[in-house]
């Protein structure tokens, strides 16, 4: 029998550019001759199968309906599978493509959200007209971008218990609790329920974004001071340009989930895993946290501070708009619901 040759279908990217020619973005990269790919193989948590499932599903109705939806990474090929019983899961990207047409991508899904380029990566007009600064060495000013790392502790059993005492029912508990996200538990914006949770519409990624605050501006569907309307105020009234100040953002939890209905804190870590990306954390990320989440003056809601992720030390008050009358009354006791437990510098 003839043995198979094999031969290595990849090459290593050289430490140093400064031989390369220079391209469109910057040194043109040697092309491999196979793809550029990765591989991920994990262990599922047990009872998640079924929503690994139904995320993927979620997916590919959303390609289904609009098949532009993943136009710019159509030379990205990724696909997923659960195996062992649905106690693994194994997750292969894989782009055909070498890295200039890789950033066009980029680009072109930048320019879909209406934001310049710039705004996430260096090298590229932002909204003001203007480049990012490039750092040092110059070679990181070439396609790269900021990222801010936080992993956040949460109080989650305080959390529920501010939610009993303040409320007279479970219905009104988590009624406050969605007034303080701005969202209800399922995903569901207040925006477009306001009175009661819809988990069809939170699971809609079709849906579940396509809201403004303008036609709400006391915010009696979602107040000023909830969670997201600080953190992203899209169209609402504030000082100040809200497309200065947008971020590229992933979160993750981390530790196991409290069982439910319990009020006591176990001791256990846990939290959320916090990335933002960037070209300008500087009026990006510590903007929206120092002057959003922390202060309310450029919301024009006085000197009050995210229910959820603001700095309170046990004295901070959260009002609801409310017809007749503003609902104060539960929330002049704001604790600090989270802990940062680590924060990671600016990397390109
Ligand atoms: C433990 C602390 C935090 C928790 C539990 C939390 C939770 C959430 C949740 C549940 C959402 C709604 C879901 C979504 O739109 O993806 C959200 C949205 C958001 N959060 Fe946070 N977050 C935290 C801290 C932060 C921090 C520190 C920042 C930035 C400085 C931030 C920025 C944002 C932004 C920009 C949005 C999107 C708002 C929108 O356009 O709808 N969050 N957060």
């Amino acid at each position: 029998m003839r043995r198979m040759e094999i031969k290595p279908q990849a090459v290593a990217i050289p430490k140093s550019t400064a031989h390369l020619e220079k391209g469109k973005y910057g040194p043109v990269f040697p092309k491999t001759p196979a793809c550029y790919g990765f591989t991920i193989v994990a262990d599922l948590k047990p009872g998640k199968a079924e929503a690994m499932r139904g995320y993927g599903e979620r997916l590919a109705k959303a390609v289904e309906a609009n098949p532009q939806v993943l136009a710019p990474l159509k030379l990205h090929y990724l696909r997923w599978v659960l195996f062992d019983n649905d106690t693994r899961f194994m997750y292969q990207g894989i782009f055909d493509t070498d890295f200039d047409k890789y950033t066009e991508d980029a680009v072109v899904l930048f320019g879909q959200t209406g934001i310049e380029a710039g705004e996430f990566i260096i090298g590229y007009t932002d909204e003001t007209g203007g480049h990012p600064p490039v750092p040092s060495p110059e070679t990181l000013g070439r396609n790269g971008t900021y990222v801010v790392f936080r992993k956040l502790h949460q109080r989650v059993a305080e959390f529920r218990r501010y939610l009993k005492a303040s409320a007279r029912s479970e219905e009104e508990e988590e009624l406050l609790a969605a007034k303080m996200m701005g969202r209800w538990r399922s995903g569901a914006p207040l925006a477009l329920c306001p009175f009661h949770d819809d988990p069809e519409l939170g699971a809609d990624p079709h849906r579940n974004n396509d809201f403004v605050f303008a036609d709400d501006p006391i915010g009696y569907k979602t107040p000023p001071g909830s969670h997201i309307r600080r953190a992203n105020p899209r169209d609402a009234s504030v000082a100040g340009v809200v497309r200065l100040h947008r971020m590229l953002r992933r979160g993750t939890v981390y530790g196991p989930e409290l069982p439910p209905g319990v009020l006591e804190d176990d001791g256990v870590d846990r939290g959320l895993m916090f990335a933002f990306i960037g070209a300008h954390p500087g009026r990006q990320f510590e903007f929206a946290q120092s002057e959003w989440l922390n202060q309310g003056e450029f919301l024009g809601i006085g000197d009050t501070k995210d229910p959820i992720a603001g700095a309170h030390e046990g004295s901070g008050s959260y009002s609801i708009p409310k017809r007749p009358i503003a609902d104060v009354r539960a929330h002049a006791t704001l604790r600090q619901q989270i802990v940062e437990r680590v924060t990671s510098a600016p990397e390109a």
